[in-house]
């Protein structure tokens, strides 16, 4: 029996307007290697905007009568990144649980079974994939509990080890209590690894601390920046990961690792430390240009991109199923991820709610569950 349902798709056309919709999808019988799942929780995730919206404007959100469509525009400055995917209508959603409801010949032990997977597409009533590409999740967890069991467990983990493979005795995190700095802070309390979590307010400060966080700085106070120098001094953190992108935040930690790394020198060097520090973009919340302010910053310095399919890459098989193994262990401990809401895959088109999950405020994922509605 074929199934049919809908799937949430992005579509920009040439002229710079994205528009949002469901369309009805027949997935075909699965082969003898594949299942249909019903996919029942699948996260909301800042990657999953950057598919959806793009670049796009969201106060120029637009509904058609129907209420079924929304349009939005880009401003004509910002088409450029987004210049390969023009006219293509893209399902949106990268990872998220559900059920077997499916299977060919050689998977049918899987039907019934309760699977998370990244396989994008998943803002879907039904999902098609090969069965050795979805994981059966641990007796007793819940869709809603697995559905974000990949990007942010695998990254955060991936953090540690990059920390690890490069020999940086602690980190440096920004913004500290998303979803993944959260994790990330669970990690490093269980392995005893120095983390410095940097976050922009006050009650991101008590989330932190609830959770074990000592080092914490707020980047809105006075004396964030020496502050910030003074925890990497005392732990000799000479690594970053920035979530944030735009602006001089990362430019801000290079120094202060520098300063730090300065304070410990005996002999003066007009080339700068002889330490080593790296700063790593791993997303794009502030979509401004990325300022570096080489002045003072001396030459021992790298800043790049860290993305986790590379990552993957690079460990190797065996690596990934070792991450993979910590998380299934640890799924509702270390990388459990708290929800503000559930919402039906029509909510998800509904403007009010759209404007609330594309804020990406912390502690304000969105889950949607398309078997509700
Ligand atoms: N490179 C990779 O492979 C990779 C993999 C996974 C995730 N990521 C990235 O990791 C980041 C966190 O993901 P998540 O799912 O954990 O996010 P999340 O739970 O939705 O949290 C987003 C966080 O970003 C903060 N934020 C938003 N805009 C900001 C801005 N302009 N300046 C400073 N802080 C800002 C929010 O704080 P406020 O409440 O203060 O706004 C909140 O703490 C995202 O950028 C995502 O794209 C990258």
């Amino acid at each position: 029996m074929a199934y049919s349902g809908r799937q949430l798709h992005s579509m920009i056309d040439a002229s710079g307007n994205l528009t949002l919709s469901l369309k009805q999808v027949i997935v075909p019988d699965p082969d003898d290697d594949e299942v249909i799942v019903r996919v029942e929780a699948t996260p909301i995730n800042p990657s999953d905007l950057g598919l959806l919206l793009g670049p796009a404007d969201v106060s120029s959100l637009k509904e058609d009568s129907a209420g079924s469509r929304l349009t939005f525009t880009i401003p004509p400055g910002r088409l450029g990144p987004v210049a390969g995917r023009l006219g293509q209508s893209l399902a949106a959603g990268g990872e998220g649980a559900g059920t077997v409801v499916a299977a060919g010949k050689n998977a049918a032990e899987f039907v019934g079974k309760t699977v998370a997977m990244l396989a994008g597409g998943m803002y879907s009533d039904y999902r098609l994939i090969r069965a050795e590409n979805v994981v059966v999740v641990p007796d007793g967890a819940t869709a809603a509990q697995s559905a974000s069991m990949f990007v942010n467990p695998q990254t955060s983990l991936g953090f540690v080890e990059t920390a690890r493979l490069e020999g940086h005795k602690a980190i440096i995190h920004a913004p500290a209590a998303s979803n993944l700095g959260r994790m990330l802070q669970r990690i490093c309390l269980a392995d005893d690894i120095p983390l410095i979590n940097i976050v922009r307010s006050q009650a991101q400060v008590e989330i932190m601390r609830s959770l074990g966080a000592t080092r914490i700085l707020n980047s809105n106070d006075d004396d964030f920046v020496a502050r910030l120098t003074d925890e990497i001094a005392a732990v000799e953190a000479t690594v970053a990961f920035d979530a944030i992108g735009g602006g001089s935040l990362g430019s801000t930690i290079l120094h202060a690792m520098e300063r730090a790394a300065i304070r410990n020198m005996k002999v003066y060097d007009r080339y700068g430390s002889d330490t080593f520090k790296q700063l790593y973009i791993y997303g794009n919340l502030d979509q401004s240009e990325t300022i570096i302010n080489r002045a003072g910053l001396g030459y021992n310095w790298g800043a790049c991109g860290w993305l986790l399919p590379p990552f993957l890459q690079k460990i190797g098989e065996d690596g990934a199923d070792r991450l993979r193994k910590r998380i299934v262990d640890e799924l509702t401990t270390t990388f459990s991820s708290h929800y503000t809401r559930t919402i039906t895959l029509s909510e998800a088109l509904q403007p009010e709610i759209l404007r609330a999950y594309a804020r990406r405020a912390a502690g304000e994922k969105f889950l949607v569950n398309p078997a509700l509605g």
